[in-house]
């Protein structure tokens, strides 16, 4: 009898227990991000709070630094192991990359159950497909090539928000005449290859923008306008102060809000710091589009890395389809600093800077002027853009002059392909 009891109750504990894991099962997801700058945290807890209020489990990987490089290290180390993440921020051709590699899952049913052709721009669902299948998720629309202020900087110093690159240094010397930073900036690579792709567009304009970035048109990276663009790079880097090496971006921000420095040029995530820290567009702090024409995208998105097990899968299509779901594509952007992805969110809410964008963008994609940032990993393959990175970057810290840099450029890329 005894025993009986001991049985019953021991098979009570084991339903009990496995009661437990039911519930505990279903959609997982461990995801890799390089969110980790106040701005950027807070917008990635919306994600991870959409997926816990359906029902997921999510497991943070977090990996620091701006740009994603060091993301994409640790990315390959785990792929190289056979223990990929099941979720990854990835974006431009470095999706087809992995794609290539076999090792994408096929996110096709989510996209055409949320009818994801239907509400996005043609131009971004072509980042998002590999070979007809879709391989990724878009959050949103970064805009690269912009200008921020600090407001009190500029008045006292009676300065208006440059429209041309000359305004930009005739403003830049004043500055450094009244004792200010004018250009707030880190010394990384990335932020080196930032600030460059801005005054690339403005000085080559869109058409010589594609000619070099995206055609990789030897005659354009070698040519005279692209000497200018060096000569503007040697005079940014006498607008930095000399603390500059290594500084992170949201840094380099903070000393635009704090009034340490009068610009940054940099993408619009830095606006999702700006708010983070409660300041406020057109009072504290002035956004516009860096001085030339045209629109520089940096698309940030999602891929999922083919793996097994039930919950994993599950974990994926819903995140998929959160991601590209409405409401997360409005309070998502809301605080990442940049635009919806999708065509049909109301921009009501959203602030004087993500108008400029969403006009702008829409301005640009029809004359032609809606350009992929290389810096962002948007318009060429890694090998390529790594490449030209070197250069701009061994030109930013030593004393080359611009003609040596752009031949060195020329067989940069020449030797990359
Ligand atoms: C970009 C990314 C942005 C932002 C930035 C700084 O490449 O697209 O979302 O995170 O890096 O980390």
């Amino acid at each position: 009898m005894k025993r009986s009891v001991f049985t019953a109750a021991s098979t009570l504990a084991v339903v009990a227990a496995s009661a437990v894991s039911m519930a505990q099962a279903g959609p997982e997801a461990e995801v890799l991000h390089w969110w980790t700058s106040g701005g950027e945290a807070k917008s990635v807890a919306v994600l991870q709070q959409e997926f816990s209020a359906n029902g997921g489990t999510w497991t943070d990987m977090p990996v620091a630094g701006g740009g994603g490089d060091a993301a994409m290290t640790a990315l390959r180390a785990r792929v190289l192991s056979g223990n990929a993440p099941t979720a990854v921020q990835l974006k431009g051709p470095a999706i087809q990359e992995w794609y290539e590699e076999g090792v994408l899952a096929d996110i096709s049913a989510v996209a055409e159950a949320e009818g994801w052709d239907k509400v996005l721009p043609a131009s971004i669902a072509a980042h998002m497909k590999c070979e007809g299948q879709w391989c990724a998720a878009p959050v949103n629309v970064h805009r690269v090539d912009w200008l921020w202020a600090n407001a009190e900087i500029l008045a006292a110093n009676d300065i208006a928000m440059p429209t041309s690159w000359d305004d930009f240094n005739a403003a830049a010397d004043k500055l450094m005449a009244a004792g200010v930073i004018p250009l707030a900036h880190g010394g990384q690579a990335w932020q080196d290859a930032t600030v460059f792709e801005v005054v690339a567009l403005g000085l080559l304009g869109p058409d010589g923008f594609h000619q070099a970035f995206v055609d990789l048109d030897p005659e354009m990276l070698g040519s005279d306008k692209m000497v200018a663009v060096f000569d503007q790079m040697r005079k940014m880097r006498g607008y930095v102060d000399s603390n500059f090496p290594g500084r992170d971006w949201n840094l380099a921000t903070s000393m635009v809000m704090n009034g340490e420095a009068a610009f940054q040029i940099m993408g619009d995530w830095a606006k999702g710091e700006f708010l983070a820290a409660g300041k406020v567009p057109g009072e504290d702090f002035l956004c516009a589009s860096a001085p030339g024409e045209g629109f520089l995208y940096n698309v940030d998105s999602f891929a999922m890395f083919d793996v097994s097990g039930d919950d994993k899968q599950q974990g994926q299509a819903l995140l998929a389809k959160l991601i590209v779901g409405q409401n997360f594509q409005k309070v998502f952007n809301l605080n990442k600093g940049s635009i919806p992805a999708r065509v049909d969110v109301a921009m009501d809410d959203f602030d004087s800077c993500a108008h400029l964008s969403s006009a702008e963008m829409t301005t640009s994609s029809k004359d032609g002027s809606l350009l992929p940032s290389y810096a962002h990993g948007m318009a060429m393959r890694g090998a390529q853009s790594g490449a030209i990175t070197d250069v701009v970057t061994a030109h930013f810290n030593s004393d080359m002059s611009s003609a040596e840099a752009v031949e060195m450029l020329v067989a940069a890329v020449e030797n990359s392909l």
